[in-house]
């Protein structure tokens, strides 16, 4: 079997040791001959390189990896990259949660003005990753998480239509191993499903088992009462504030009991519900920074100062195994059915053909091939056409280095009561953003 060679770009991710114990557990499946990391931060990357090269070493000695903030060095010679950068790291995730909030308004990593901020940051550390592998590895495929995955999977569309980029997200997974759960299913992959809508912004029209027995009763059943709250959960999202989310999915089903809905719906659906419950000076950047930054980084430190992994916490990111589906898929031909981020093309028959919409699609070696959703109800239609837009707008800003445009897009974000109200929190974004976005006239 062909061994491959794997770029992870955003060495320093705290996701990074997971994902590196991920691809080490399934080497069966998906052989590796390499793996490097590429980072542009070189003192955060070192830390967590540091500790993986000690991983492997013990590991899987057989593995060529090495570390870099080079880019011809690190993307020569790659087969896929694996890229989840966030521009501007924890500290700029703090301020595009809390600046809405001072406002009234959602504070959230990609939801709202927040994730319109963060989508500013994140197109053009995206489009460098892929202008630097069609430099040096032309032949490879990007899979690509790096956040807020919508506005970026829009840049790329706009940008880089050739270019050979996957955009996913592992919000769908997370609810379908609950899904499971309450089924009684050994795995997620025990269900048929159908899903549309934008990332991190979408419904289930159906769930079947391999039988094609509708399963959405027993489903709506336990979510009109529990949301996705299950006792066993998924291994991704585990703390408190993960739970609440997952609880008000009860709430955003009522909305449209005919489909289930994902969780990201409640910032839209019931964004006063969501500003009178945040802490307007502790939101989920501290708690990302106070637990899992401390942890990964903890850890890896005491692998570096011991030489040895042994007693180390730093555990296998199972969830993460969809990133080895994906690239599966594209090596071997192996035509699974996985959920990304594409261009509509008339999947969704009536919505803007140029959306990037969330959908089912058949991945083989020649990359996605979307399967046709046909009509969404109006309710769905109407939501999408309205977020949509705030996304094309975010990245037209951007090309343009139009204010105006992204005044419209924070204006038309169901997140935000009003243009006055979208103005005040973009003037506040420009100020906090001036290292990262291009000059708005
Ligand atoms: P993190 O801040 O720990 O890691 C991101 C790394 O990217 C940092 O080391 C930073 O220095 C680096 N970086 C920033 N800009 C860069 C650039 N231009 N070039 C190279 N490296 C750059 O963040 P994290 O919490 O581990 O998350 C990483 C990313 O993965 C985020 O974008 C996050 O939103 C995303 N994510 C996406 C999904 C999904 O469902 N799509 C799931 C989990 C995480
Ligand atoms: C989900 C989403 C990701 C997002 C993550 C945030 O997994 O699909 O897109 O990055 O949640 O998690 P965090 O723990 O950083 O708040
Ligand atoms: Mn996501």
């Amino acid at each position: 079997m062909k061994q491959f060679s794997i770029l992870i770009a955003g060495g320093g991710s705290t996701f990074t040791p997971g994902i590196i114990l991920m691809l080490l557990d399934n080497l069966d499946k998906f052989p590796i001959r390499q793996i490097k990391m590429f980072d542009n931060d070189a003192e955060r990357q070192a830390k967590i390189g540091e500790a993986c090269a000690i991983l492997l070493k013990e590991k899987a000695p057989q593995i060529k990896f090495s570390y870099s903030t080079n880019p011809e060095e690190a993307f020569t010679d790659i087969d896929f990259v694996m890229a989840h950068i966030r521009v501007g790291k924890y500290p700029m995730r703090e301020l595009d949660e809390k600046i809405p909030l001072r406002h009234g308004v959602v504070g959230q990593e990609t939801c709202g003005p927040g994730g319109i901020a963060y989508g500013m940051r994140s197109i053009g550390g995206v489009i460098g990753l892929i202008d630097y592998m069609e430099k040096y590895s032309p032949n490879a495929w990007m899979l690509n998480y790096s956040n807020p995955a919508a506005i970026v999977a829009e840049a790329t569309r706009r940008l880089r239509p050739n270019s050979k980029v996957l955009n996913i997200c592992d919000m769908p997974i997370g609810i379908e191993v609950r899904m499971a759960e309450i089924l009684g299913l050994e795995s997620r992959k025990d269900m048929d499903i159908m899903y549309y809508g934008l990332n991190h912004f979408g419904w289930w029209k159906s769930v079947r088992d391999k039988q094609g027995n509708d399963l959405m009763p027993k489903l709506r059943e336990h979510v009109s009462q529990y949301g996705y709250v299950v006792p066993k959960g998924d291994n991704q999202h585990t703390e408190a504030s993960w739970n609440d989310t997952f609880a008000k999915a009860k709430d955003v089903l009522a909305l449209d009991p005919t489909t289930l809905p994902n969780t990201y719906l409640k910032y839209y659906l019931f964004p006063d519900y969501v500003v009178e419950h945040s802490n307007k000076e502790y939101t989920r950047a501290n708690e990302v920074m106070d637990g899992r930054e401390k942890f990964v980084f903890g850890e890896c430190e005491k692998v570096v100062k011991n030489q040895s992994s042994e007693g180390c916490a730093l555990h296998i990111d199972e969830h993460a195994s969809y990133i080895v589906d994906l690239a599966r898929a594209i090596a071997f031909n192996t035509k699974e059915k996985m959920l990304l981020i594409v261009e509509n093309n008339g999947a969704i028959v009536n919505f803007d053909l140029t959306a990037m919409v969330e959908i089912p699609c058949i991945v083989g070696s020649n990359g996605p091939e979307p399967l046709v959703v046909g009509r969404i109800p109006q309710f769905q239609k109407g939501m999408m056409e309205q977020q949509v837009t705030v996304e094309k707008l975010t990245v037209e800003a951007w090309i343009e280095g139009s204010y105006q445009k992204l005044w419209q897009a924070i204006t038309m974000s169901k997140t935000v009561p009003s243009a006055k109200v979208a103005k005040d929190i973009l003037d506040d974004l420009i100020e906090a953003n001036k290292e990262y976005w291009p000059v708005l006239k």
